[in-house]
């Protein structure tokens, strides 16, 4: 029989390309989302991917009695991805309270149902965000890092999580967690069927590069060309969003076939380099042959300087690489937009 796995947030960008990557690798999945940024239309694109198309159950993770029925439903269910969460930074300085319940609330009711249930792995989308500005001789950051006080609300929730996540693995629970932090996930999938899709103006680089490039913005801003790096823009490590999926099945291939030794244990999930805002947009307008309109400007508020990941030990004890160029990426991120232009949406 195929193991079952949940995946909230399924109809999301990270978790619509990571449930594909899960059927693929022969996991039977049940989404749950409750469509507060994304659409239902997703499972069908999953569907035309795969071959099969996953349970769905629009719930939103912060309603427990609700949440127990579907895990009473589709018993037995072996692990959890939980991906469910607001993630706008801007709008969590401005409604903290919304971003605290949502990201908090679910996370302590999927694990509070776990024992229950009988569910074992527990794999949470946390971020590079926890790491805060390193100092420069700590880049690339491991896991190992300190982390530091957080530049939103956002970004508290995330370290918040992991110490909800951290101290329920002490309790004795039993359950095992993985806690992968994410650099920066760009991209879409191969097909074109699935990809990032932002509501109203895109507040992160590369819808809002993709929009520029096929007119629907005018200009793209560049936040600051003074800072103390080679060309004065922002460094990033920019994961391909396949790339990231995959990494989801093997944290949960590791504690399913019981090889993880640890109750919780973190990895840092990205390619080990950094980029540039402006060699991002070169490399952008090299691989697709698209002329960029943009235009430095200010920094932006908030902005990290330069954060990159060590991935030595995803790399060898999960043994899992990013195997995509960036060119991969932007060109997969060309390809949704056009896609998207092609299919009306906008
Ligand atoms: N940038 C621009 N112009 C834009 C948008 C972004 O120059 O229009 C720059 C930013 O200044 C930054 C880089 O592009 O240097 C990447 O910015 P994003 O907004 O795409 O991503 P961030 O690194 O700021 O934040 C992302 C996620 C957060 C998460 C964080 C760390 O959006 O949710 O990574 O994991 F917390």
């Amino acid at each position: 029989m195929k193991k079952r796995i949940l995946v909230t947030g399924g109809t999301g960008f990270i978790g619509s390309h990571t449930s594909v990557e899960l059927i693929e690798s022969g996991y039977d999945v049940v989404i749950v989302d409750n469509l507060s940024n994304s659409k239902a239309d997703v499972i069908y694109g999953i569907e035309k991917i795969t071959g099969i198309r996953p349970a769905f159950e629009q719930v939103d993770c912060t309603d427990l009695p609700a949440l127990e029925n579907v895990l009473r439903k589709y018993q037995p269910i072996e692990g959890i991805i939980h991906f469910a969460a607001s993630k706008a930074v801007g709008e969590s300085v401005k409604e903290p309270l919304k971003y605290y319940r949502n990201n908090t609330v679910s996370t302590i009711n999927l694990l509070e149902l776990m024992p229950q249930f009988g569910i074992k792995g527990f794999i949470f989308s946390s971020s590079c965000t926890v790491y805060g500005q390193p100092n420069t001789e700590n880049l690339p950051v491991r896991e190992t890092s300190p982390r530091q006080d957080a530049e939103s609300p956002y970004g508290n929730t995330k370290k918040i999580d992991e110490d909800i996540i951290t101290d329920f693995c002490k309790s004795g629970a039993p359950i095992q967690a993985i806690l992968l932090r994410y650099f920066n996930p760009i991209g879409a999938h191969p097909t074109a069927i699935i990809g990032e899709l932002p509501n109203g103006v895109p507040a992160n680089l590369i819808p809002y590069l993709t929009q520029t490039a096929i007119g629907i913005r005018e200009c793209l801003s560049v936040f600051g060309d003074d800072y103390n790096t080679p060309d004065g823009s922002c460094i990033r490590d920019y994961i391909y969003i396949v790339d990231l999926a995959k990494a989801h099945v093997a944290a949960m291939e590791r504690i399913l076939n019981g090889k993880s030794d640890k109750q919780v244990d973190i990895f840092n999930i990205g390619t080990g380099t950094g980029v540039s805002v402006l060699e991002l947009i070169h490399t952008f307008e090299k691989c697709t042959g698209v002329k960029l309109n943009y235009k430095i400007v200010g920094r932006r508020a908030g902005d990290i300087e330069q954060v990159w990941g060590n991935v030595d030990k995803a790399n060898k004890i999960l043994g899992w690489h990013a195997t995509h160029t960036l060119e991969d990426a932007l060109s997969s991120a060309w390809k949704w937009q056009q896609k998207l232009r092609a299919d009306g949406v906008m």
